[in-house]
């Protein structure tokens, strides 16, 4: 008799795929602009006026990248209900990796003890933890993995240049996770849309520390490892992009801003937050805003926000919700999920 015909994953049905936990982790140190105001030119008003930054979280010198994203983690498989043991995948978004390689997936394996989960990181500065969403969506879809643990975790306070009040005024650390699997009833990520620009690259980015202007004195005289950011044109970036973003996306799953019971944007400046509520003439209390606590984490914004979002019941089950991000790269990338 002739054998049956193998399963391929081709002929397996799409599976919807649901975060079924979210979680995060702050440093405890806090960092007030009133306390900025000692080490660079700057005052309370000018950064509150300008980005809506009270205070931002600082972790300690031993307090890597890894330490805050496996705390986040942890937080996270507690809330999904699940053992370490059940994850088959470790995304983490960075760009404040503990170091070159390993990757901080690997350690965040290590120190949360998952040890069946294959492991890498993510790079797409600010848009990171939504590129990993897209990543983790495909491997589940794909029948490839079943629960995938993805993170958003950065340390920028290691990377800020803290003599330039352009920029170090704006950043804090901190790391946000969510676990993804297939749940079935129909809930979950509805669409994603990702896109780049690397013609505008230098715009926002740390010229130094890789092959190009490597560790040495000389580099590090002209202070190349840290953040470097034409602030005018990156606010006018953020506002064009996430809008076409949010706009892509919602096309794509036929529904309007009406539809959406809750908008979490990357927190990165409130101005840009509300230019965008603005043009999608959404009143601003539908988006998760908590930049004024945190100011801008990179790829643990969207994250920490999400989780922050889900734990105080700003969506329900059923409800729409849309995640929007900007970055360095550029990059951008925008998600609808019905909860
Ligand atoms: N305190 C006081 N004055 C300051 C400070 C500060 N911390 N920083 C800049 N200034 C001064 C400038 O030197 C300038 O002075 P000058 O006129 O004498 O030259 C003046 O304030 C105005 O500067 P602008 O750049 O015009 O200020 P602007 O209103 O554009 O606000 C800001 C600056 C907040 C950086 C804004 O451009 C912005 O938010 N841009 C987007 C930044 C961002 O979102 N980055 C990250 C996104 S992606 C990611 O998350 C990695």
């Amino acid at each position: 008799m002739k054998p049956p015909h193998p399963r391929t994953r081709h002929h397996l049905p799409k599976r919807t795929v649901s975060i079924i936990g979210t979680g995060s982790y702050v440093p405890e140190r806090i960092l007030t602009n009133a306390e900025l105001e000692k080490s660079v030119d700057t005052s309370d008003q000018w950064i509150v006026t300008r980005t809506g930054i009270k205070e931002r979280r600082i972790a300690e010198k031993d307090e890597h990248t890894s330490d805050l994203a496996a705390k986040a983690a942890l937080a996270a498989i507690e809330n999904a209900g699940i053992d370490a043991n059940e994850i088959d995948l470790i995304l983490v978004a960075t760009v404040t990796p503990d170091m070159f390689f390993p990757s901080t997936a690997c350690f965040v394996q290590s120190k949360i003890g998952a040890k069946k989960a294959a492991c890498f990181d993510v790079s797409a500065a600010c848009s990171g933890f939504l590129y990993a969403l897209e990543i983790a969506q495909q491997f589940i879809t794909s029948h490839t993995y079943n629960t995938i643990l993805v993170i958003g975790a950065d340390k920028l306070s290691s990377i800020v240049d803290w003599k330039d009040r352009n920029t170090c005024v704006l950043f804090g650390d901190g790391a946000g996770a969510a676990i993804l699997r297939h749940r079935g009833g129909g809930h979950g990520v509805i669409a994603t849309h990702m896109g780049s620009n690397g013609d505008l690259s230098d715009i926002l980015y740390i010229p130094g520390g890789g092959c190009r202007f490597p560790i040495a004195a000389d580099n590090l005289d002209q202070r190349l490892n840290a953040i470097k950011m034409n602030g005018k044109e990156t606010y006018k970036q953020a506002v064009n992009a996430m809008l076409n973003a949010a706009n892509t996306v919602l096309e794509e799953s036929g529904l309007n801003y009406d539809d959406l019971a809750c908008i979490i944007p990357h927190q990165a400046n409130l101005r840009i937050i509300e230019a965008i509520a603005d043009r999608m003439e959404v009143p601003l209390e539908r988006f998760m805003v908590n930049l004024d606590r945190f100011g801008n984490t990179s790829a643990a914004a969207v994250a920490i926000a999400l989780d922050e979002a889900h734990r105080t019941g700003r969506m329900k089950v059923g409800d729409y919700v849309l995640l929007v991000v900007f970055g360095g790269g550029l990059t951008w990338a925008s998600s609808v999920i019905q909860w």
